[in-house]
């Protein structure tokens, strides 16, 4: 297997901390996806129908700034892993914006998630539909207590 990097998007540390483990266990990069204005707990309040996550999750089509990716790592990677929070059971849209900034067609990307309960099943739907170039492996939602060996499992199958 060639090189492998773990991208991931977290707001709160919950997908950060099963990024972390998944790079440890596989012994890929490990690459954080920022977006240039953080969002703040009232960005992240979907109760509030004028928050920013809901006004970016339910206004269309809509790509928030990222900060630069070390684009030369994400080139040489023949397997990605993709992290990211459930929002309305979706990945939020920074993780548009990236997909939208780089050609990951000549890799497997392995989609991963973190959320509350929901599962990664429907966000992993809408990535296919969006990003039909990609080899889409199925995803797994993870839990902060994820084990080494659950990991080897799943990333067996890239
Ligand atoms: C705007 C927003 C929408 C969310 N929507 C869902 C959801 O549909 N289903 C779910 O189970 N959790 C949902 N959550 C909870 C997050 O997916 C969960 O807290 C996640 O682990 C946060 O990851 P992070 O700490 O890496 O940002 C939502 C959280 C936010 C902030």
């Amino acid at each position: 297997m060639g090189q492998s990097v773990v991208l991931y998007l977290s707001n709160t540390g919950h997908t950060q901390a099963v990024a972390e483990k998944i790079a440890a266990t596989t012994g890929s990069k490990l690459i954080a996806i920022k977006p240039q204005q953080a969002y703040s707990a009232s960005d992240l309040d979907w109760t509030d129908h004028d928050s920013r996550s809901y006004h970016e999750m339910h206004g269309g089509y809509v790509r928030p700034a990222i900060e630069p990716v070390d684009s030369v790592a994400v080139g040489q990677a023949t397997v990605v892993y993709l992290g990211f929070p459930l929002w309305w059971a979706t990945a939020p849209r920074p993780i548009d914006t990236f997909l939208d900034s780089v050609d990951l067609s000549d890799k497997t990307v392995l989609p991963f998630c973190t959320s509350d309960s929901s599962a990664i099943d429907e966000a992993v739907h809408q990535l296919r539909v969006d990003y039909p170039a990609i080899n889409w492996r199925d995803g797994r939602r993870f839990t902060s207590g994820v084990t080494a060996q659950e990991i080897r499992k799943w990333s067996s199958k890239a």
